[in-house]
């Protein structure tokens, strides 16, 4: 019996591997029909409840769609997706990193980029720094750093997660990364295997979606909203799908603000062990909070083992350092450094060394309180500006976006274009959905533009998405 079970589902993970194989080698065009359920069963001596199956998941993950007594048919966005190079040398195809394309038109008004503006770092006091680590370090770039990070500087993490969460750690525990953009890259390389499910929040961070789309996860949705998720849901999918992880941004959500509640943070560490499902925390903006601190993180609720925790400092201390650190149990530590090893042989250990004596300084917690103050009244700046038209969003209390639901009538990829050429950019909600849809939404990003450019490109904003209307 367990080996029928095992078979069925193996012939089945054929079917779908072997159409979406078809259709992203563009042997399948877009719109093309796809073989009957009868014909392909036939072709590949399996029953046809098997290829219905796997039809049924290429529909959900939005691959195929069906016409009512016709047929499923190739869904137009998939190969967008994948750009097969020209060049006979490349093999492998390259997913596109949609969120790049967009921060590559040069503009005046940048609301797309989900940094901080650069006046607002320590830039100055970072140079004086940089010289006194050298005093300290002489031959700090004349060696490597640890693969897992520099010791001095995971001992001083330590102690500060411990003072703020009264957690048991120890340095042990710490990986340090290259940003958190190199920890979900490491993560989804130790993780997952092509076809492996991964739970995602939607909408989400869109580079995590292409990173873990690149490993060849198949990516189930869970919606989040202004109270975080309906558990029910959550609990249906793990049970159904049997995910490997759950790649999550419970706190300053991006790209929605939202924040997941301590009480649904406790319950989704007890899901995940009963279903044991990896749960990535991703937790790039935990600091920017403008009235209260947030909930702990989900990791602190965990006993297992069942977290893997991101902490990244990059976005308001310095995006240039790089630094952000991974905390997770022993057994997954151990593969994640040897991943890491094989990725960079670990991070620079001037960067490391740079910011642990800024992060331990007083003058850091100077620094957020300012900040916080400058971000807040930057957001409440966007949101004045955009309080004459009728759309939606639900206020922040913390991280560095607006998620706004524009008219249904309003055609988002042509407000793009016509943005870009008055010099605003902002990002499309379809490049944050992993279902690549919610074309009515966009993420509007109040960190990175002056108050004077806040004030005068929202106007400017608002007047070109009321000439299309
Ligand atoms: C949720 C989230 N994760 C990760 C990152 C990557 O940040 P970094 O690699 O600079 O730490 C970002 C940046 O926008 C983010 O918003």
């Amino acid at each position: 019996m367990g080996n029928a079970i095992q078979n069925e589902d193996y012939l089945f993970k054929k079917v779908y591997d072997h159409v979406l194989h078809r259709i992203e080698r563009n042997e399948w065009k877009e719109h093309k029909k796809l073989p009957s359920v009868r014909q392909l069963a036939s072709e590949m001596n399996i029953h046809r409840l098997t290829v219905l199956k796997a039809y049924q998941l290429l529909k959900q993950h939005d691959k195929v769609y069906v016409k009512d007594k016709v047929g499923y048919f190739v869904q137009s966005n998939v190969t967008k997706n994948l750009e097969y190079l020209d060049n006979p040398i490349v093999s492998a195809y390259v997913q596109k990193n949609h969120l790049s394309e967009i921060h590559q038109s040069p503009v005046s008004y940048n609301f797309s980029q989900a940094l901080i503006d650069p006046n607002l770092l320590p830039n100055q006091y970072f140079s004086s720094y940089v010289k006194k680590v050298f005093d300290l370090y002489p031959k700090v770039l004349a060696t490597y750093s640890t693969v897992q990070g520099d010791l001095e500087l995971r001992e001083s993490l330590t102690r500060y997660f411990i003072n703020q969460y009264k957690t048991h750690l120890n340095p042990d525990n710490l990986l340090i990364t290259s940003g958190s953009q190199q920890a979900i890259h490491l993560i989804a390389q130790t993780f997952i295997k092509s076809g492996d499910a991964v739970l995602f929040e939607r909408p989400s961070y869109s580079a995590a979606i292409d990173i873990f789309r690149a490993q060849g996860a198949q990516i189930v949705t869970v919606d989040i909203h202004p109270n975080g998720y309906d558990l029910e849901q959550v609990e249906r999918y793990l049970k159904q799908y049997k995910p490997r992880l759950f790649y999550l941004i419970p706190t300053f959500h991006n790209p929605t603000g939202y924040t997941v509640s301590a009480g649904q943070r406790k319950k989704l560490v007890e899901l995940a062990e009963q279903y044991r499902c990896l749960l990535i925390e991703d937790d790039a903006s935990h600091d920017i909070y403008f009235d209260h601190a947030p909930p702990p993180p989900i990791y602190t609720y965990d006993t297992a083992g069942t977290v893997i925790y991101i902490r990244s400092f990059c976005k308001y201390i310095s995006p240039g350092l790089r630094i952000a650190t991974v905390i997770c149990q022993s057994s997954l530590m151990k593969s994640l450094i040897t991943v890491k090893s094989l990725t960079d042989n670990g991070s620079p250990l001037l960067n490391q060394k740079i910011f642990l004596h800024y992060f331990s300084s007083l003058r850091m917690q100077q620094h957020l309180e300012k900040l916080r103050i400058a971000l807040q009244i930057r957001k409440e700046i966007m949101e004045e500006e955009l309080g004459v038209t009728d759309w939606k969003w639900t206020s922040p209390k913390g991280g560095l976006n607006l998620w706004v639901q524009l008219p249904d009538n309003l055609p988002t990829e042509l407000l793009l274009t016509k943005s870009i050429e008055q010099s605003i950019s902002f990002v499309p909600g379809q490049v944050c959905d992993p279902l690549k849809q919610l074309s009515s939404w966009i993420r509007l990003s109040f960190s990175y533009a002056n108050e004077k450019q806040l004030s005068e490109g929202v106007k400017r904003f608002v007047a070109v998405a009321q000439s299309l209307l």
